[in-house]
């Protein structure tokens, strides 16, 4: 396998980020669910809006896009990660590491202090990544209603 790349997407990446992130939903919640169908009727101005707003951050391998991971300022000392993903071909191979510590670097940039996630607690495969990464559970872990299986982690950048 070719050494994969990472990089910020802009706004005139769009396209290349509305395709990823609906292969995203599909792959991990289906396209009979709600996010997936709303997210499917963004126009252009909505996506553009998304890469203003957040970071967002995709792998390729040989010009094939193959991972995605955003970003979002959470407050002044923090940043927030979310919507992790990996193309089910090309698991295995430390890419979500790639994603997550350009995501990482972006938040130092950024002067941030902290970069929190949140992750279902029986996602064996994100929570070793994110172990493997310096993220530990966060000690204040209040579980958010309808989403009683997630734990927030993060990981000390100041
Ligand atoms: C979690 C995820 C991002 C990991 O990405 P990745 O680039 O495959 O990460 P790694 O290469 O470090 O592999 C992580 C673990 O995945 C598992 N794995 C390895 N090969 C795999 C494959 N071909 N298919 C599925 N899982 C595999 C292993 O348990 C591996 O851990 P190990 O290296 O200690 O054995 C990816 O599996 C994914 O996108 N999952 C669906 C979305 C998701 O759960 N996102 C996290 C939300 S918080």
């Amino acid at each position: 396998m070719s050494a994969p790349r990472v990089a910020q997407l802009n706004e005139s990446d769009w396209r290349v980020f509305a395709n990823l992130r609906l292969r995203a939903l599909a792959d991990t919640l289906g396209t009979d669910d709600p996010q997936y169908r709303q997210e499917m009727s963004f126009t252009a101005a909505q996506w553009r809006r998304r890469l203003r707003v957040h970071a967002q951050f995709a792998a390729a391998i040989d010009d094939h896009l193959v991972g995605l991971v955003g970003a979002q300022r959470e407050s002044v000392e923090s940043v927030y990660l979310y919507s992790l993903w990996v193309a089910p071909s090309a698991r295995g191979h430390d890419l979500a590491a790639a994603l997550l510590t350009a995501a990482v670097h972006w938040a130092r940039a950024q002067r941030a202090r902290m970069v929190t996630l949140r992750v279902n607690e029986d996602n064996a495969a994100a929570r070793a990544v994110y172990e493997r990464l310096g993220f530990g559970v966060a000690e204040a872990n209040g579980k958010t209603a309808g989403h009683a299986n997630e734990i927030t982690m993060s990981l000390s950048v100041g």
